[in-house]
């Protein structure tokens, strides 16, 4: 594990650097009170400050806008940081259970606190360790109407792999950061340090757009989204 936090760190500090994550969110978004949406203004402020990565507000408009389609029952999250995309979905979905994963034991448990800050602590599993390990276990018996695939960049198309029997018809995949800063789709070799995931994210992307049993709508918004329904 210590080795897989290694490897992850360079990309997680640097994720945030030339992106400017205020949240502008232009999608009506339930904060819950106002106490709690100035707590969401201020773990913003604090994640951005300490370079923990936390979705963008173009992808959160996306994101909540699919919600709000959906009306999911269950939802699986591959990344929680500290917990802000979570209370945010889960109060924009009252009847929803959200199962959710986390690598880095300190981001885990401020989760658990911000969880518990939103009053929706008793609606999430939260589990720590890594996502590729635990996943199989984790969705066992269950069915999601929407996985938020948010760890692992380079990792997406084993996640798909791992879950799209688990999704429900009618169900969705919601990929972040599949433009992974600009470098994906601007058709140059990518920089070394980097490699594994923008090779990775090129295939991925080719794969959804190609492969006849996934309808994709990839979108510039953010650090890149691509939303995949799985036809079964
Ligand atoms: C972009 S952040 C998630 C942000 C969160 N979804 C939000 O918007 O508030 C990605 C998170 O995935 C975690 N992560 C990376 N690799 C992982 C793995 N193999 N298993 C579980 N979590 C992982 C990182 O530690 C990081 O906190």
């Amino acid at each position: 594990m210590e080795n897989l936090l290694k490897e992850l760190e360079p990309s997680i500090n640097n994720s945030y650097n030339n992106m400017g994550i205020i949240n502008d969110v232009k999608h009506e978004i339930n904060l819950g009170t106002v106490e709690q949406a100035e707590e969401f203004a201020r773990i913003e402020v604090s994640a951005r400050e300490r370079y923990v990565p936390i979705i963008l507000g173009d992808s959160l408009d996306e994101l909540i806008k699919l919600i709000d389609e959906v009306k999911p029952t269950r939802i699986l999250e591959i990344g929680t940081a500290i917990g802000y995309s979570g209370s945010i979905m889960l109060l924009n979905s009252p009847d929803c259970i959200l199962d959710t994963v986390e690598l880095m034991p300190a981001r885990r448990d401020e989760a658990l606190v911000n969880f518990s800050k939103f009053g929706v602590l008793s609606r999430v599993n939260s589990f720590l360790g890594d996502a590729y390990e635990l996943i199989p276990e984790i969705i066992k018996g269950n069915y999601y109407d929407i996985v938020f695939l948010d760890g692992p960049k380079s990792k997406y198309g084993q996640y798909l792999d791992m879950v799209e029997n688990n999704i429900v018809a009618g169900g969705y995949v919601f990929c972040d950061n599949v433009h992974f800063r600009g470098m994906v789709m601007n058709g140059k070799r990518p920089p070394h340090k980097f490699r594994t995931i923008i090779v990775g994210m090129r295939c991925f992307l080719e794969r959804i757009q190609n492969e006849p049993k996934y309808q994709s709508n990839v979108m510039s918004k953010g650090d890149g989204i691509a939303i995949i329904k799985v036809i079964k």
